[in-house]
């Protein structure tokens, strides 16, 4: 049974104080209202990974980080590395995300280097695919998608694809408010996962969770996590404020 899953991605927001007040919420609101199994995940900027850590012990949520280097240690000043990353207690890390291909110049062959350093260090990926307003008008969004799956995941076995997490981010819905709609949602969901049973079978790819980023928030999430292949939410600014952020949880 592939699990449901939001992960609430802070991106570079957030002071020190205004981030544990923001933690402190929604620890005590997902603790108190959240019944349903649905794996809650916070992913705040590297700096507060090791003062968080501390209030997520004992809740029902877990850490994550926003991104992690490909080699586990050496001479790159300002870099972090998984195994860094596991030693402060994180589970989960985003990789991929479509503002690290862009502003970055991460490629889909150093992704698969994050990938496969993030598994061996104990760390569950979510990777991030997805297209621009350009693609999706003019290309083969759907292959080019699943292109970026081939090109850095496809190399797993399956005993490691069954510890990534996929995440469906069209750029084109990324901070805009031009949320997917949830039907585009569900037909590149579908194709994703169609795409995985090829290569890996019905197993995996039932079993592996997609969710929908890009301009969710409480008010489309539940319309969104209704669609049959839509497992939760990968969430930028409803993550933000507590209330909204419960409000998605809770649609999951
Ligand atoms: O990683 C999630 C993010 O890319 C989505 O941002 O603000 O559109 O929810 P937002």
């Amino acid at each position: 049974m592939r699990k449901k899953l939001v992960a609430g991605n802070w991106k570079m927001n957030k002071t020190a104080d205004e981030g544990l007040a923001l933690v402190s919420e929604v620890v005590n609101m997902v603790n108190a209202e959240v019944t349903a199994p649905v794996t809650v995940v916070l992913c705040p900027p590297a700096l507060y990974l090791t003062t968080i850590k501390p209030y997520l012990t004992g809740s029902k949520l877990a850490l994550g980080a926003q991104n992690c280097h490909e080699k586990a240690a050496g001479a790159y000043t300002g870099e972090i590395s998984a195994p860094m990353l596991k030693s402060v207690g994180v589970e989960y890390v985003i990789l991929g995300h479509s503002e690290r291909r862009q502003y970055f110049g991460e490629t889909n062959a150093q992704l698969a280097e994050k990938v496969n350093i993030a598994l061996e260090n104990g760390l569950t990926p979510i990777f991030c695919c997805g297209e621009s307003q350009e693609m999706r008008e003019n290309g083969d969004y759907v292959g080019f998608v699943k292109g970026q799956l081939t090109d850095s995941l496809f190399h797993l076995s399956a005993e490691q694809m069954a510890n990534i997490v996929i995440a469906y981010e069209p750029i084109w819905a990324i901070g805009t408010g031009l949320t997917a709609s949830s039907a585009q949602a569900q037909d590149m969901h579908y194709e994703l996962r169609q795409h995985l049973a090829g290569k890996y079978g019905d197993g995996v790819a039932q079993n592996t969770s997609i969710l929908y980023g890009g301009s969710a928030n409480a008010q489309n999430a539940a319309e969104l996590f209704s669609q049959p292949d839509v497992d939760g939410g990968l969430i930028g600014g409803a993550s933000l404020k507590s209330r909204d952020f419960l409000t998605v949880v809770k649609a999951a």
